[in-house]
């Protein structure tokens, strides 16, 4: 510790003097000793954060001075400046840890926090973490020796959200800008990057589905929720991702952006920067639905979850996705170019035209297409007969296989991935699968287990078979398999 430096970047010994309600010869004795009593090392690591300087918290040495902007420029190498909004749910301790790990990977760390963010942790912990002074209240940004809102904003390469209560997403969907926190998300140009966490009924709640839905129609990324135990003690589906994955997820996305030197336009529409621009990607989800008559139909419990995951992930590495899918209540992703099917005969001409017009590099077929379809659809209602012991017999035909038909066209695109739901026999069925539908490589899952049905759940466990043999993956979340394969793609594209 440097107490001579500590009084000038605090502005003199009569501002100690005031800042720590002693008298002269108290800092006298300070000086004589070379150290601090404990007491007063948290007002004045307090203190120096608050002005801007990097402060290490062991020794209160100074890291470095106060710039009024902190800039972007993730070349000076010092690493990406996430501006880390943290709003207030129970979740909110477990922002500390996220910090902490973004941290770990090389990120510098803004905070700002909600007012109710403040009931659960305190400003001066996260400036205490992140060496960084922790943003709080709109107005203060308006005093000439802080940075304006806008430039708070437009300073960082990431905006972060965790967690991001129901009442924060509701907000920003709104776009209501009353508090610091809501007020960057409106003038922010970086990606946004958001980690729910909530009561399982408020996150099931239509209202909440809406606003999520709309945020990532926006782009927005949402990284979870996920199920298991939430803070607040109860069991589903609104816990919040664990803090290392959300480091890891905002660490790409942030990858992604450094890029954008290389962004431009692919098919009329801005496409994303990021490692796999460029390459043309085509992926089926959802269910198909095949009618029987005019209200009855035949389907299937895929979600599409993974499918969306799956496109995500490619899209927001740069791909220029298609993604084909039949009815599901996901929302689209961002920045994706969405076909909406309902039969499979619809999502094989929509899959067949795609790669049609321009070289494909990847298809991805995901989707849960229904095996059967109605011989001769019914134009009205069926009619019940009055006959109770009356029999309805349907005549099916199989529908064309979208994944053989991509597999074996002649404009093949260069990795063709199929997905494998077996019940049983995982490994030789989907082994068989493979061989016989023509493509690269195979992602098997093992469905029907009472404890994890897999459709319509937020994880999933797979094998992954390629030419080179079989990989076991643990489980994981839908998301995360979807960013795992990612990473498998892009390194076979560049070996
Ligand atoms: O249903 P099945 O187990 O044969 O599905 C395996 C793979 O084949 C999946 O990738 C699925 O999307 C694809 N498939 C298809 N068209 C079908 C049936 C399945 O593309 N008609």
């Amino acid at each position: 510790m440097n107490l001579s430096a500590i009084i000038t970047a605090l502005g003199g010994r009569s501002a100690l003097q005031q800042l720590l309600d002693v008298g002269p010869s108290a800092i006298s004795n300070y000086m004589t000793r070379g150290h601090l009593p404990n007491r007063v090392k948290p007002i004045i690591y307090a203190a120096l954060t608050a002005k801007g300087y990097r402060v290490s918290a062991d020794d209160l040495e100074i890291l470095a001075a106060p710039s009024k902007l902190p800039t972007s420029d993730m070349a000076t190498n010092l690493g990406p400046r996430i501006l880390l909004i943290i709003s207030g749910g129970i979740a909110a301790y477990r922002a500390l840890e996220t910090a902490r790990q973004l941290q770990k990977r090389g990120a510098r760390v803004t905070g700002v926090m909600t007012e109710s963010a403040k009931q659960f942790i305190t400003p001066l912990s996260l400036a205490a973490l992140t060496g960084e002074k922790c943003y709080d209240h709109l107005f203060s940004l308006t005093d000439e020796a802080e940075m304006g809102h806008i430039q708070l904003a437009r300073s960082a390469d990431l905006v972060l959200v965790v967690p991001a209560t129901a009442n924060f997403i509701a907000r920003a969907n709104a776009g209501i800008a009353d508090d610091l926190a809501t007020t960057i998300l409106l003038a922010t140009r970086a990606k946004v990057v958001m980690a729910p966490a909530m009561n399982p009924a408020m996150w099931a709640h239509p209202a909440t589905k809406n606003n999520f839905a709309t945020l990532t129609q926006r782009g927005v990324h949402m990284v979870g929720p996920e199920r298991g135990d939430t803070a607040c003690g109860e069991e589903g589906e609104g816990r919040m991702c664990e803090p290392s994955y959300i480091a890891d997820v905002a660490m790409k996305m942030v990858g992604a952006i450094s890029n954008n030197h290389l962004s431009g336009n692919i098919d009329g529409k801005k496409k994303q920067a990021g490692p796999l621009i460029g390459k043309r990607v085509i992926i089926t989800s959802g269910p198909t639905i095949e009618p029987i008559d005019k209200v009855r139909f035949i389907a299937n419990r895929s979600s599409g979850k993974q499918g969306h995951a799956i496109a995500t992930a490619l899209a927001s590495r740069g791909a220029s996705v298609t993604l084909v899918s039949g009815p599901v209540n996901e929302a689209p992703p961002g920045h994706v170019n969405l076909v909406p099917v309902t039969t499979a005969a619809e999502m094989l001409s929509a899959c067949t035209n795609a790669i049609a017009g321009k070289p494909t590099d990847i298809a991805i077929c995901a989707a849960a297409v229904s095996d059967w379809r109605v011989t001769s659809v019914e134009s009205k209602k069926l009619k019940k007969p009055r006959d109770s012991n009356a029999k309805l017999l349907l005549e099916l035909r199989q529908n064309p296989d979208i994944l053989s038909n991509l597999s074996n066209n002649k404009n093949r695109p260069k990795l063709v991935i199929g997905f494998a739901a077996e019940t049983e026999n995982l490994f030789e069925n989907a082994t068989a699968k493979r061989y016989h539908k023509g493509c690269d490589w195979m992602i098997a899952n093992q469905v029907g287990g009472d404890d994890d049905p897999v459709f319509g759940s937020t994880t999933n466990k797979v094998l992954l078979i390629t030419e080179l043999g079989v990989e076991t993956w643990p489980k994981m979340l839908k998301t995360e398999l979807a960013e795992k394969l990612a990473d498998r793609i892009e390194a076979e594209f560049y070996k």
